[in-house]
């Protein structure tokens, strides 16, 4: 099975994916990291990150890995783990300009294809449902409100020794989710086909078990009607 996990940021996409992955012994990919990995990679390699051209050219020599490991997968790009640098501020509040470009949204959609064809796998980003994985069986809107959103970061921050105010935060996420949804290329959107499940007053674990159980009920309407 496919299992495609869109949604806002910080709506939980990635810690509910990776455990349902677990859960099920499938392959996880976060997409969100690759377009953080090209926005790493132009802003060393000085390229202007709405330059689609420079871009392009940049990709040619762009060589990603993700190596599976715990708590999180190692992202190398050109030899250099570039793990923990993608999850900075200065990415995060830039990286929607890069995935807006069409030569970056071309070659990362055609190698999340290329790691999705490999087998079972739960994938999570903004364009899955509807542009990477339009045949994937299962596909879950994720949400919650942008108070609860800009709290969940602000805790994840606290944990790092990082201090943001609650308001920057907010801004920070509704700034995102605009940009993210307002792009010409696969914007952000519920496919017709998703389920939307609202995390707002979810815990991780009530998360994972109700995706768990649409990935059952979906198996076993397949079982009933292979027979
Ligand atoms: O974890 P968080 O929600 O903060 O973001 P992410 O999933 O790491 O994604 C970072 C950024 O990459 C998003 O804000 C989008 O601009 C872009 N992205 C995308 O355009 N398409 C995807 N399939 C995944 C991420
Ligand atoms: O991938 P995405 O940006 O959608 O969100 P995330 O990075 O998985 O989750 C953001 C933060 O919210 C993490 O610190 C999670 O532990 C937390 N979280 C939560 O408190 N409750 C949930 N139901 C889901 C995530």
């Amino acid at each position: 099975m496919q299992i495609a996990i869109d949604g806002p940021a910080s709506a939980g996409k990635s810690t509910v994916a990776k455990l349902v992955a677990k859960k099920l012994d499938y392959i996880y990919c976060d997409t969100g990291a690759m377009y953080r990995a090209v926005t790493y990679a132009a802003l060393k390699q000085g390229v202007q990150l709405d330059d689609d051209v420079a871009l392009k050219k940049m990709l040619t020599q762009f060589d990603l890995k993700f190596i599976p490991a715990d708590p999180e997968q190692l992202v190398i790009v050109n030899g250099e783990d570039i793990t923990k640098q993608i999850r900075f501020p200065e990415i995060t509040n830039q990286v929607s300009l890069v995935s807006a470009q069409p030569s970056v949204r071309e070659k990362m959609t055609k190698r999340q294809q290329e790691i999705a064809s490999a087998g079972a796998i739960v994938m999570d980003g903004r364009d899955i449902g509807t542009t990477v994985l339009p045949q994937a069986e299962v596909k879950i809107f994720l949400v919650a409100s942008v108070h609860e959103r800009a709290v969940r970061r602000y805790k994840e921050n606290i944990s790092k020794g990082i201090e943001t105010s609650m308001q920057t935060l907010e801004d920070e996420i509704k700034a995102r989710d605009y940009k993210d949804s307002h792009r010409e290329i696969s914007p952000l959107t519920q496919a017709s086909d998703a389920i939307l499940l609202d995390t707002t007053s979810l815990n991780i674990t009530q998360v994972v078990e109700k995706i768990l159980k649409f990935i059952h009920e979906k198996e076993k309407n397949k079982i009933n009607w292979k027979f």
